[in-house]
């Protein structure tokens, strides 16, 4: 089935951001903004990584998440205001919902921007009024040309809701993208859960909305994930630490539980333990592990030895792998895996920060595919 979103576009400071925001909680929708989740990816911010890459580099990127992330996602999403400049860009949005051009008066934007210097910078080497003179007749034909649907809003009303449904009424309503439906999840881990709390923050932030945090497991009483599953609130917490019993008793426990609450994935983020036939032989189809590498490369080991073998085999790339599970460790189908390049600055903290960035990356994708 082809997914739907309203895609927000318009100059910068034109309140892609703001009225996409609004529009989708008036519509009870899911939002998500482009920028932020290049910022997501790439692990800074835009103007930083503009600065340091370039906007050639930044366009490719971009290129990436226009294409992974707003095809599986449904709801109200704001491009940046470069973004459809790139004909890739344009290409994989338009395939993936309606374009709403947001075109307030040129007059009232251009005080804003002239305000506003959190921006990254197009052109430092002219006057910030040139540039936003001079972007904004290069770009405003694009937008005109690629809309379905072109909005006057006023960005000077700081009632901001009102200005939202005003331009909700003018869209027609078969082009409103429907509410996702929830699919229950279950996690579980041994540590700190910095990845489920990446999945919390993503889901705040407007990710996998589809998702609902049903079971969490641990078998670690004082692990920081434990707290963390507290915290999102988790409809079912279970700890269970050894207590004795046989690999297979612990399982078979396990089992019940999965059972009883039938979440649609069962997320092992940071899950120390191995499973034995008895758990896989019924739920190892629908239960993902994340390793932190690119398997079948340093299989078996745990964080912190595969991110130091990386380094010590000086390998070229890293990354994330998430694969169904089996009885063996770190060998059943993988699913999908996301890359990281090892940079000659990278230790092994930074390349668990890094990798556990591609985790939550592609437990999002994995959760948002229908
Ligand atoms: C997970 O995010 C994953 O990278 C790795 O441990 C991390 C737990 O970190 N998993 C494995 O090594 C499984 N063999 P955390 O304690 O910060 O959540």
């Amino acid at each position: 089935m082809m997914n739907q979103n309203i895609v927000l576009i318009g100059y910068r400071g034109s309140g892609k951001t703001t009225f996409g925001r609004a529009i989708a909680q008036e519509l009870n929708l899911p939002f998500a903004d482009l920028d932020a989740e290049i910022e997501f990816v790439v692990g800074m911010s835009i103007a930083d990584y503009t600065e340091k890459y370039g906007w050639q580099q930044f366009r490719e990127v971009e290129q990436k998440v226009s294409h992974d992330f707003c095809r599986n996602f449904s709801g109200i999403i704001a491009s940046g205001g470069g973004t459809i400049e790139n004909s890739k860009n344009l290409q994989n949005l338009k395939k993936t919902g309606k374009f709403v051009f947001l075109n307030p008066d040129f007059k009232d934007v251009r005080k804003f921007l002239l305000k506003d210097t959190s921006r990254p910078r197009l052109n430092p080497d002219i006057p910030l009024h040139q540039e936003i003179d001079q972007s904004w007749e290069q770009r405003k034909g694009i937008y005109g040309a690629t809309a379905d649907i072109e909005v006057r809003p006023d960005i000077k009303n700081e009632n901001v809701a009102e200005e939202a449904k005003k331009i909700i009424e003018q869209i027609p309503k078969n082009l409103i993208p429907k509410p996702p439906k929830k699919k229950k999840i279950a996690v579980f881990a041994s540590r700190n859960g910095s990845t489920l709390q990446g999945l919390a923050d993503a889901q705040a932030k407007g990710r996998i909305p589809n998702v609902e945090f049903e079971l969490f497991i641990t078998d670690q009483p004082d692990c920081g994930a434990l707290e963390k599953a507290k915290a999102i609130g988790f409809n079912e917490i279970e700890v269970m630490p050894e207590n004795g019993d046989s690999r297979e008793d612990y399982d078979r426990e396990i089992t019940n539980l999965v059972r009883e609450f039938k979440p649609e994935w069962v997320l092992l983020a940071g899950w120390m333990r191995i499973f034995s036939p008895v758990y896989c032989d019924q739920f190892g189809d629908i239960t993902l592990n994340v390793h932190p590498s690119l398997l079948p490369k340093f299989a078996g080991l745990k964080d912190a030895e595969v991110h130091q073998k990386v380094l010590d085999y000086e390998e070229k790339y890293t990354g994330a792998t998430i694969h169904r599970i089996t009885a063996e460790v770190d060998a059943g189908e993988s699913v999908l895996q996301r890359k990281v390049l090892v940079e000659e600055d990278d230790d092994v903290d930074s390349l668990r920060v890094k990798v556990q960035r591609q985790e939550i990356l592609g437990f999002c994708e994995i959760l948002e595919r229908r």
